[in-house]
């Protein structure tokens, strides 16, 4: 069948093989190269999509790794790392970050994700994406939206009501857009309420470019688009990777027959034109990739979390003569996690590698038992004498790289069978075992509360080694803190050890209690909390202080170094709504900084907080406005170990009186008005006198238009007119250009 040319419009942002759109003369477009990922550059030429034949990169730690450091300012450094890479490979968009949220630790791809934190994850992603783009390199925030799990990741139906929507997950694509400015966002596979994301005209125009004021280029995941046509309309504009000519054939048709406006294909060839204006063509000087490599080393240093020192065995004392070494991730480490994301690294040091080059003065024996050595009694009788030999006993586990992968979730947040026996075998043996945890997400395991001394390494890139022995041997002093929850057990998740509600639904039936939001909510224990991790460092937390200025409030404390070790601290502001009137979270991260302090050093940290801090998603108002009423505002060095507590009111900039009084109407609640400052007065001063009538607190959770109605005996018209008068000069006094 003879084609006829293809419009030239058409091909404007048109995939032209696996990684690069079509260049367009005619419309001064150029080729665009985009390539993965988030933790390095993956630089794959290869059309398969989970290849692994790429070029050379640095592998730096995983998004949950990096994000466990609480360090914004060193996620920037790998960022601008990172799209200094991407743009030597000749590659103009790199597909990162990842900001789904690990709404379970169950999910396959958490490694790839930083937080079950909403403001954790902005934070983090903020400071990436501005890393990225400061190389004219385009970031890609990915996976809008509701792709938290990867079972049947390319047809799911995700159910979520609309409060969780906005203010849970697409939080923080709002506030990466508003700090950093990404040029582009990549729509996820899944369904979402029945919509699919990338032909949905509801998630890409409205939502996202309408109402989080998104103003670059929409790319779909790999293979996720089944109608071209209705993906433009939507408001897509790289449909991803070439699949076929009908691509761009049933566009050309769609023109022709009148089912598709020319106007749709000039507001992306807009688009595309302004989006290929951002990025920089030019060649790109060298890169340094030992200079990289020691970033790495750097990262994989902040993210490692000490999670238990109960006996202060850590840090070992570099003078030890021998040690024992059980596990296979002390040779074959995992360093990342499986799928797009994968790097081949620059060069990879293994703990064994970093054992011997840098402490070679210290002897060590190693065991690798396999699966059928644990069957069999003799071998385990061998390994427990191997354990009871050592003083200084290290044993590698963790989640083997198939278990937690693109692609794949997980069933259970045990280790497997094999790391679990292994662990209960050798603790048997030696009950000073130092456990070293090489997984991208939440693990438990039987002797997790047993043990004295436990290290979570997570998946920290090609610089594990010498960051690991660092840490163990005191050269380095952790400063990690989780960047998600540890729970206990399956059962203690939101939604057990399963994700789908049927055969095609997931439902997001916990809400807006993500993560330590659902464990607090339930009180229920954890392994290990959020926020959480221990330093060989010791600190005070005192003089705190709390000022309330006019459109804020200004809280600020001492920490003192009270050791002998310089170290570094997570200093972290929660805030929850103290009587709320709905499911709200106990508490929700609102800031933290990192902080630094030498031995008896004191240092001040002040936050500010404002309305913005008071805000939430009013499904109402369909807009993020301040929440009326008491909150409670928590300091602490986690979501559990909190030192200090207030309780202030929330607060209301103009923007904020503007968006609540134009909520407020004829048919709101009574205690819409009622509960907001500005409107308390009047309605007092016209409804008070309704409480001597006994319906004072009946009427509140009726409609304002319908009490006069309801009570003609009990209220006038002048009255009502009375107060809806006052309303209106509010409204008249705030809301300019009405
Ligand atoms: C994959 C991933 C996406 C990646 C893309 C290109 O399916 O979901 O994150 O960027 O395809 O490799």
């Amino acid at each position: 069948m003879n084609h006829k040319p293809i419009d030239p419009i058409v091909l404007v942002g048109a995939a032209k093989d696996f990684w690069h759109t079509h260049e367009v003369k005619s419309y001064h477009i150029p080729s665009i190269h985009m390539n993965d990922g988030p933790h390095g550059v993956r630089g794959t030429n290869s059309s398969a999509i989970i290849a692994t034949k790429n070029k050379t990169a640095t592998c730096f730690p995983t998004s949950s790794a990096l994000a466990s450091s609480w360090n914004p300012d060193l996620i920037y450094q790998i960022g601008k790392a990172i799209g200094k890479e991407a743009k030597a490979h000749g590659i103009h968009a790199l597909l990162g970050p990842g900001i789904n949220l690990k709404r379970t630790p169950l999910g396959g791809r958490n490694f790839e994700y930083y937080s079950e934190d909403p403001c954790l994850t902005a934070e983090c992603a903020s400071s990436f994406v501005k890393g990225i783009q400061i190389n004219g390199v385009a970031a890609c925030l990915k996976h809008f939206i509701l792709n938290e799990q990867e079972i049947e990741r390319m047809t799911i139906n995700c159910m979520v009501d609309e409060k969780t929507l906005f203010q849970t997950y697409l939080w923080p694509f709002r506030e990466v857009i508003r700090k950093a400015h990404p040029w582009m966002v990549m729509a996820s596979y899944n369904q979402v309420n029945g919509d699919k994301v990338s032909e949905s005209t509801y998630l890409l125009t409205e939502v996202l470019r309408q109402q989080l004021q998104f103003d670059g280029v929409i790319v779909s995941d790999w293979g996720a688009v089944e109608n071209p046509v209705e993906a433009l309309k939507a408001g897509l504009d790289f449909d991803m990777p070439y699949m076929g000519e009908y691509q761009t054939e049933t566009i050309q048709k769609a023109l022709q027959n009148g089912d598709l406006d020319h106007e749709v294909l000039e507001a992306r060839y807009k688009r595309v034109k302004d989006f290929s204006n951002k990025l920089d063509f030019s060649n790109s000087q060298g890169v340094n990739y030992d200079q990289h490599y020691e970033l790495a080393y750097q990262a994989a240093v902040q993210s490692i979390v000490l999670l238990k020192n109960d006996k202060q065995l850590l840090p070992l004392n570099e003078t030890t003569e021998r040690i024992g070494i059980i596990g296979d991730f002390f040779r074959n480490p995992r360093i990342q996690g499986a799928g797009s994301s994968k790097v081949t690294p620059y060069k990879q040091i293994t703990p064994e590698m970093a054992l011997r080059k840098d402490y070679s003065h210290i002897q060590y024996s190693y065991l690798n038992p396999t699966q059928d050595d644990l069957k069999d009694d003799t071998y385990v009788q061998e390994i427990q004498a191997f354990a009871k030999n050592y003083k200084t006993l290290i044993l590698f586990a963790g989640l083997e790289e198939m278990i937690e992968s693109e692609g794949i979730d997980r069933h259970t947040i045990r280790l497997s069978s094999y790391y679990n026996q292994l662990i209960n075998i050798v603790y048997e043996a030696n009950q000073d075992v130092i456990i070293i945890l090489n997984n991208g997400t939440a693990v438990s395991f039987d002797k997790m509360k047993q043990v004295n001394s436990m290290i979570e390494a997570w998946l920290p890139g090609e610089a594990m080694g010498e960051a690991l022995w660092a840490i163990v041997f005191g050269r380095e002093n952790p400063s990690g803190k989780l960047s998600e929850t540890f729970p206990i057990s399956d059962l203690d998740l939101p939604m057990g050890p399963r994700f789908k509600m049927n055969e095609t639904d997931v439902v997001y039936s916990e809400g807006v209690l993500t993560g330590y939001k659902y464990y607090d909510y339930l009180n229920k224990p954890v392994h290990f909390e959020f926020g959480f991790g221990l330093s060989y460092s010791e600190f005070k937390l005192d003089n705190y202080q709390l000022i309330k200025k006019d459109k804020r409030y200004e809280i600020s404390l001492q920490i003192t170094n009270v050791s002998s070790r310089k170290g570094m601290e997570v200093i972290q502001l929660y805030m929850g709504l103290d009587q709320p009137s709905q499911i709200y979270p106990m508490k929700e991260l609102k800031r933290f900084i990192k902080i630094e302090v030498k031995p008896n050093q004191s240092r001040r940290v002040a936050f500010t907080v404002d309305s913005a801090d008071f805000e939430s998603y009013n499904t109402n108002l369909k807009d993020y406005v301040v929440v009326p009423g008491i909150f409670n505002l928590y300091i602490g060095t986690s979501s559990r170990r909190i030192h200090f507590t207030s309780q202030v009111e929330s607060i209301y900039d103009e923007m904020s009186i503007r968006k609540t009084l134009l909520g407020l109407r004829e048919n709101s609640l009574c205690k819409d008005f009622y509960y907001y400052p500005l409107t308390r007065e009047p309605f007092m001063e016209s409804f008070s006198y309704l409480k001597e009538e006994g319906v004072f607190d009946i009427i509140l959770d009726m409609p304002l238009n319908l009490i006069a109605r309801l009570f003609p005996d009990l209220i006038s018209k002048e009255c009502m007119d009375g107060f809806l008068k006052k309303v209106g000069g509010l409204k008249k006094q705030h809301i300019k250009n009405k």
